[in-house]
């Protein structure tokens, strides 16, 4: 899918259904606080959301009091929902938290995050290039010592989500893919109940970033 095809597709989904018409709206972002949490976070790590479209983890993370949070999106739309919903019931706290609309592909990381987190974006690229390009950023944007923070459909997980095909991992098979740099530290399946209940399978893995 080319760049344009790909934040056409996204900008369709977000500016067409409401926040509880995608099949991957959860209420609470709690399995992705959790890891964040006994990834060691504090109040000052930086952390970003990667594909964070209008996820309610900017949410949970600012009402637990963590300062230095950013989400990339490729959809203006999304954040823009984000943001609104963000400000309406957090008000003033809401301020601090950076929004980047930009192609993880295409991005350039200006800074060195602590926490690096994906639910169900890095999936999507089923194109190698572009996982290539997905790691290079990685490398770019998370210090030696951070936390890669990563979710996609499991090995039985769903084949396409959002009309799109998507790659499924287990833990393995994707700490291959991001390469020695990186440490699997943990890993979980998880079942997402979609908002019309049914289910589809995650796997959540951490990884250290050590070179
Ligand atoms: C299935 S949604 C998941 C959204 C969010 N992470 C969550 O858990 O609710 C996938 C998100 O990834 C974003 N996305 C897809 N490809 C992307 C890319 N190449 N760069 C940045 N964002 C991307 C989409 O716009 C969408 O918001």
């Amino acid at each position: 899918m080319g760049d344009l095809s790909r934040q056409a597709h996204w900008e369709n989904v977000y500016t067409t259904k409401g926040e509880n018409e995608v099949s991957w709206f959860q209420q609470s972002a709690a399995p992705s606080l959790d890891l964040i949490v006994q990834a060691g976070a504090t109040r000052e790590s930086a952390i970003i959301d990667i594909g964070g479209g209008a996820s309610r983890l900017v949410d949970n993370l600012v009402e637990q009091g963590f300062e230095d949070v950013t989400v990339l999106d490729l959809s203006a739309a999304a954040l823009a929902a984000a943001r609104s919903r963000l400000e309406s019931h957090l008000g003033a706290s809401a301020e601090g938290v950076n929004w980047i609309v930009a192609d993880v592909t295409r991005w350039e990381p200006a800074r060195a995050y602590d926490v690096w987190h994906d639910r169900a974006a890095f999936h999507f690229l089923t194109d190698p290039n572009d996982r290539d390009a997905y790691i290079a950023r990685l490398k770019g944007g998370l210090r030696i010592g951070g936390h890669a923070i990563i979710a996609t459909f499991a090995p039985d997980g769903p084949e396409k989500c959002s009309g799109l095909p998507v790659a499924r991992y287990d833990s393995a098979s994707l700490g291959q893919m991001l390469g020695a740099a990186f440490r699997l530290l943990h890993t979980q399946r998880h079942e997402h109940a979609t908002p019309w209940d049914s289910r589809q399978h995650f796997q959540f893995s951490v990884f250290r970033r050590e070179g």
